[in-house]
C-alpha cells in the first residue's frame, strides 16, 4: 500500500486534504493525523473491521482498546449508555482537549473498537484538524496513538512514517506536535472518578471540577502486583532501543553518577545516551547527552521526552541514562511525564 502524505499547515490546501482524508475514512481505510497531544492512527469508530485493520497496521493486541473521537458534544450521546454528571461537567471544563473519560458504551459501538469492553473511551480533542476530519469522516474516528506498538508516540509526522509507512492509506502532516504526551484518561464507571493514565489535565485540575478523584495506583508503582485498568498500560510502551536506566536522587550525586557509569559502558563498548536538563546538560560526557528541558517547566519536558527516546534509536544508543523527573507525590505534568518514563525503563530506576 502507498501511503500518501499531505501537509495541512497550510490553510489553503487543508481543507481539500481533510476531506479526502474523511471519505478515506468512511470507505474503511485509515488515517494519520495530528491531535494536541500526539498523533493518532484514525479509522471509523463504528465500522469493527477498520478498528481490525488499525490493530493489524499497528501490531497492537487487540484486546487494547481504543479512543473514540468526537467533535461535538451531542455526538457523544449515541454511543454512550448514559452520561453521567461528573461527565457533563469535565466536557464543559476541559472539552475539546486532551481528556479522555470511560463511559459504559451503547450497542452503536462495536466490541473490536473496545477491545471486548462494556466501555468506551471518548474523546474531545482540540486541534482544529482532527475536529475537521473527525466531521468529515462522519462524526467517530477511533485513533490510538499512530506508533508501532511498542514504539513511543509520534510528536512528528517523520516518525509516523518511520512507524507506518506503506501500512497506512495517508498521513496528514499537521509539524511538530504541541503537548508530546497522550491524553489524561478518566474512569467515570466507578463511584468515585479514577485517573487511569496521567496527562495534561492533571488530578488537580480534575478535583477543581469534580470533587475527590483517585489514581489508579499501578499509573504510579510497575510493581503493585495489580493489572492496570487500561489495559494498554500493562504493556511495555514506549521502550526505546537501547537499554533505559533512571537515577534518581540529589542532583550532584546524579549528575556523578550518570558519568561514572557511561564512562564503565563506554569501556565495554557500548554507546550512551543521557537525558539531563538545561541546568545539568553541559556537565555530562557521553556520546550523546540531551537536554529535556527546564527542570521547572514540566511542559518543555512533556513535548521532548519521546522525541529524544526516538532520536536516540536513530543515534544507535545502546545504554541510555536518564535524571528522574517528578517525584511519587508530585502534582501537575511532572506526575504525567515521570509515569512514561517509568514506563519506557521498564521501572527500571535506581536511588541513590
Ligand atoms: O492523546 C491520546 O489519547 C491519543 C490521541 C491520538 O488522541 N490517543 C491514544 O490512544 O493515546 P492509545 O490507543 O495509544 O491509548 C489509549 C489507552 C490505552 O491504554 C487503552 O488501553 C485505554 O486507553 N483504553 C481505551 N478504552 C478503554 C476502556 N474502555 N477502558 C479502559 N481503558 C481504555
Ligand atoms: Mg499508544
Amino acid at each position: 500500500m502507498e501511503t500518501k502524505i499531505i501537509s495541512v499547515k497550510e490553510k489553503s490546501i487543508c481543507g481539500k486534504a481533510v476531506e479526502e482524508a474523511g471519505r478515506i475514512i468512511q470507505a474503511g481505510g485509515l488515517v494519520a493525523f495530528p491531535t494536541e497531544t500526539v498523533y493518532g492512527l484514525g479509522g471509523d469508530a463504528l465500522n469493527g473491521e477498520s478498528s481490525g485493520r488499525i490493530y493489524r497496521a499497528k501490531g497492537r493486541p487487540s484486546d487494547n482498546p481504543l479512543i473514540v473521537h468526537i467533535c461535538r458534544m451531542e455526538d457523544l450521546f449515541p454511543i454512550v449508555a448514559q452520561v453521567p454528571d461528573t461527565a457533563r461537567k469535565l466536557a464543559d471544563a476541559f472539552w475539546p482537549g486532551p481528556l479522555t473519560m470511560i463511559l459504559p458504551k451503547s450497542d452503536m459501538v462495536p466490541r473490536e473498537t473496545t477491545g471486548g469492553l462494556d466501555t468506551v473511551a471518548v474523546r474531545m480533542p482540540m486541534h482544529p484538524v482532527a475536529l475537521a476530519l473527525i466531521d468529515a469522516a462522519g462524526g467517530y474516528v477511533a485513533a490510538p496513538s499512530a506508533n508501532r506498538s511498542g514504539r513511543p508516540s509520534p510528536t512528528l509526522p517523520k516518525y509516523v512514517a518511520e512507524d507506518l509507512d506503506g501500512r497506512i492509506d495517508m498521513i496528514l502532516d499537521g509539524g511538530e506536535i504541541e503537548i508530546g504526551l497522550e491524553s489524561t484518561i478518566v474512569d467515570l464507571t466507578e463511584e468515585v472518578p479514577m485517573i487511569l493514565r496521567p496527562g495534561y489535565i492533571t488530578k488537580e485540575m480534575l478535583e477543581s471540577v469534580l470533587g475527590e478523584v483517585r489514581v489508579d495506583r499501578t499509573v504510579l508503582d510497575g510493581n503493585s502486583g495489580q493489572p492496570p485498568k487500561a489495559p494498554g498500560m500493562k504493556y511495555r510502551h514506549y521502550a526505546p532501543k537501547g537499554e533505559l536506566t533512571i537515577i534518581d536522587g540529589r542532583q550532584e550525586q546524579v549528575v556523578e553518577e550518570i558519568n561514572r557509569r557511561a564512562r564503565e559502558m563506554q569501556e565495554k563498548g557500548e554507546r550512551v545516551g543521557v537525558i539531563g536538563t538545561a541546568e545539568t546538560v553541559g556537565r555530562y560526557m557521553a556520546d550523546s547527552v540531551k537536554s529535556a528541558g527546564s527542570r521547572d517547566d514540566g511542559k518543555t519536558v512533556a513535548k521532548s521526552l519521546y522525541r529524544i527516546l526516538r532520536e536516540f534509536d536513530e543515534e544507535g544508543m545502546t545504554v541510555i541514562y536518564s535524571e528522574n523527573f517528578g517525584t511519587a507525590g508530585e502534582e501537575g505534568i511532572g506526575q504525567a511525564v515521570r509515569n512514561r518514563l517509568l514506563k519506557a525503563a521498564g521501572h527500571h530506576i535506581d536511588y541513590l
